[in-house]
């Protein structure tokens, strides 16, 4: 029978490319958003591309009721949560909005899964817990720290959900907790349709929808954000992975925790190419591929910014068998597809 997901900020960047993947490998996809921080118009997206309609609730994670009502009508047999909020400089600023709907939507969750008896989890979590790390590349066993409201958010939920476990191990639960943490490296690109991408509200935070509004013409240049980093260029170094290759990686941990050999308790799981990136090797990359210039000038380095970051991808491919498969190439085009058909985004 039809296995059925229940997605959290199913309507956001990853979560509707994430619930492209997981209709077209023949999952039922349950949707709640409240449309916070995205369009109802990607879910529309989502069927032009795969036929199939994603069942979508209007509203949000932190309401008990509707959660538990969810479990009630829908057969769920486990939950990604992506709903949140998720700009570090915004949560700098308001950081108890950030606390309330990170921290709450994942408490009051796990409160309606575990009454409902649904309790396969697959966790939205960031490289952002590794802090400023002491070496590269990033293992999932090293020390976790935060620089910031979000990032701490992400690692109190990490720290939440594994006492989860331990207690099924008091209580000697008959369904015990599974979880899956994705630690996500730097996603960009968009799906290869150009139906569904990434469609930020404000000014764009980070790199890659900043060049594609820069070579759409809606902003004047990029700032490069220091030039004197200790990195190949001086520019900072990231792993970019592409959001299909990200949302394929939370089909196979689905996948991981309803197959025959599941996960136990809280696993930490690094999604990421492997490889690092500099701004500068980005920005002419996206130039070269696409034949479009893209103007920038060197800014002063942006606080809380670190030189380098990148995965060891290894535990991916060992326990969910998912490695990247797209290219730098593929982010580049696939982005400026995406912003040259919706230079707007979403809004008409
Ligand atoms: P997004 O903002 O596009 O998607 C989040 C979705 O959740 C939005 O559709 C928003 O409307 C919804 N939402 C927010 N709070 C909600 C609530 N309380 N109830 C219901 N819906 C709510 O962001 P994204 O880039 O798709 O990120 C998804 C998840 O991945 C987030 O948890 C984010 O922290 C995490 N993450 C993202 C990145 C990244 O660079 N995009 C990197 C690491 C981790
Ligand atoms: C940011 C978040 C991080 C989050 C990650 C993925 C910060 C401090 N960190 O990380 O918590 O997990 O996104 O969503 O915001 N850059 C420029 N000019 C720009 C934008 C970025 O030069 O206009 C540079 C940055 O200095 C960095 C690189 O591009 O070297 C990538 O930046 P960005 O896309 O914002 O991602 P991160 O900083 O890795």
């Amino acid at each position: 029978m039809e296995k059925t997901i229940l997605v959290t900020g199913g309507a956001g960047y990853i979560g509707s490319h994430t619930c492209v993947e997981l209709l077209e490998s023949g999952y039922q996809v349950v949707v709640i958003d409240n449309l916070s921080n995205s369009s109802a118009e990607a879910l529309e997206r989502v069927f032009t591309i795969s036929g199939k309609k994603p069942i979508f609730i209007e509203g949000d994670v932190r309401n008990r009721a509707l959660l538990d009502k969810i479990f009630v009508d829908f057969p769920i047999d486990a939950v990604i949560h992506f709903a949140g909020l998720k700009a570090v400089g915004e949560s700098c600023q308001m950081p108890l909005a950030y606390y309330d709907n990170n921290i709450n939507s994942t408490l009051t969750l796990c409160q309606a899964m575990e009454q409902a008896g649904v309790k396969n989890l697959v966790f939205s979590s960031s490289a952002t817990v590794y802090g400023d790390p002491e070496t590269l590349p990033l293992t999932e066993d090293m020390p976790l720290s935060a620089t910031n409201p979000y990032g701490r958010s992400k690692l109190i939920i990490e720290e939440m959900l594994r006492d989860l476990p331990e207690a099924d191990a008091i209580t000697q639960s008959a369904t015990p907790w599974a979880v899956i943490l994705l630690r996500y490296f730097n996603p960009v690109g968009a799906h290869k349709t150009g139906l569904i991408g990434e469609d930020p509200k404000d000014i764009p935070n980070n790199l890659m929808p900043f060049i594609a509004q820069v070579a759409v013409k809606r902003r004047e240049y990029l700032s490069i954000y220091g030039d004197d980093y200790d990195t190949i260029d001086g520019t900072g170094v990231r792993d970019y992975i592409h959001v299909v290759d990200l949302a394929k990686g939370h089909v196979c941990a689905v996948e991981n925790l309803l197959g025959s050999s599941p996960i136990t308790g809280v696993d930490a799981i690094n999604l990421g190419s492997g490889d690092g990136v500099s701004v500068l090797q980005m920005v002419s990359t996206f130039a070269e591929i696409n034949q479009i210039p893209v103007p920038y000038q060197i800014a002063p380095r942006r606080s809380g910014d670190i030189a380098a970051c990148y995965a060891n991808a290894c535990k991916a491919k060992k326990l969910l068998n998912w490695q990247t498969q797209l290219s730098v190439t593929d982010m580049v085009k696939d982005t400026w597809h995406w912003q040259s058909k919706n230079p707007m985004g979403y809004t008409v």
